[in-house]
């Protein structure tokens, strides 16, 4: 027997360990890119990981409502930047489950996209705090919310917690499971956005369990420090990564190597700020598949991808596409059976907005 996991073996110590809220409908698709270089380029279609709102907070909330749910909260307290995905998915996946979310939210640059996820936010009844810095924030985050709400969950930006992280873990086994029904060859690097860290930290922890020698490679979209603390850096990932292996490693797995790559150098000249590498490949990838890239994580995460692409040719690289590509149009007024108090917005900004649409 392999000294590693196989992918179905892991899925079931998964389902056996922690209790997850099914919501994706089946493994995500893979799309092949096709273009001059030798090696084969794959497009992991995370996008379309539910057809109401896809993208990677869906996989973290089926374990982070699962958890909620068994916890008997009636709320989620979370935050992030204005557009923040992870507050959209919180909220539209939170509310078909029957839990109100709070999202507190600091400036960012407005992009349509970001208008589109505030639009949605505010669509699906989330509360709405705004709080302007990032310093504001977290003192609201820390404090303030555990005033007005103190029975609620809270869940650190992004959903980066050890269920969001196992949830990525689980999407390893998944493509574990694609390439052993030989859907693709075993990637030698695995490109993904970087944010809170989950989702790279997961991935990377999930291909060592299975023994893959593949380079998972962040590239690094949020800031480096906050003030006096590291954010996003190869460290804070490392760290995050080695905290989901001690559970696996608790509950039995073998030793595993993990083989984690950095790059920092798309993001540019700040979180949200558009490069021009990545509104190109913004451009390439919306002519070759017609799905939309966002300036703020798959654009930078896109670009890097393309450059490394081009410094290594022969490998096999899989891109994993993070950003839901379900239309703004199809996501506003869905019918929900709502027993959810109508929206509070605690800001002039939507003033006389569509607040009290699913009162
Ligand atoms: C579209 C998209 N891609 C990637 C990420 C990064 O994921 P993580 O926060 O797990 O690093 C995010 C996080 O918000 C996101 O919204």
């Amino acid at each position: 027997m392999s000294r590693f996991l196989r992918p179905q073996q892991g899925l079931g110590w998964l389902d056996q360990r922690m209790p997850r809220q099914v919501l994706l409908s089946g493994p995500t698709p893979l799309t092949r890119w096709v273009d001059a270089s030798p090696g084969e380029f794959w497009i992991k279609r995370d996008d379309l990981s539910h057809p109401l709102y896809g993208g990677n907070k869906v996989r973290k909330l089926e374990y982070i409502l699962a958890h909620a749910l068994n916890k008997g909260v009636q709320r989620i307290v979370t935050f992030g930047g204005l557009g923040t995905h992870h507050g959209v998915a919180t909220t539209i996946f939170g509310r078909t489950l029957g839990l109100a979310t709070t999202v507190i939210l600091f400036d960012q640059p407005r992009t349509q996209v970001v208008e589109e996820s505030l639009a949605l936010l505010q669509n699906w009844g989330a509360e709405l705090w705004f709080r302007g810095s990032l310093t504001r924030t977290l003192l609201s985050y820390a404090l303030e919310s555990r005033l007005r709400h103190p029975q609620a969950m809270r869940l650190f930006a992004g959903g980066s917690s050890i269920e969001g992280g196992q949830a990525f873990v689980r999407a390893a086994f998944e493509l574990g499971l694609q390439v052993e029904q030989g859907l693709m060859s075993r990637p030698d690097r695995l490109v993904v956005a970087v944010g809170s860290s989950a989702t790279v930290a997961g991935l990377a922890t999930g291909c060592a369990l299975m023994g893959w020698s593949t380079r998972v490679t962040g590239i690094r979209v949020a800031p480096a420090r906050l003030g006096f603390f590291d954010a996003c850096t190869l460290a804070t990932v490392r760290k995050q990564a080695n905290a989901l292996s001690q559970y696996w490693l608790s509950w039995g797995a073998p030793r595993h190597q993990l083989c984690i790559d950095w790059d920092d150098d798309e993001f540019g000249l700040g979180y949200g700020l558009s490069t021009p590498q990545g509104t190109d490949a913004e451009q390439l990838f919306r002519s070759q598949l017609g799905v939309p890239l966002d300036p703020t994580y798959t654009a930078k995460a896109f670009a890097g991808a393309l450059k490394w692409r081009a410094q290594r040719p022969d490998e096999t690289l899989l891109y994993w596409h993070s950003l839901s590509s379900v239309p703004f149009e199809q996501i506003l007024y869905q019918p929900i059976s709502a027993r959810i108090p109508s929206l509070s917005l605690d800001s002039t900004l939507f003033r006389g907005g569509q607040g009290g649409k699913f009162s």
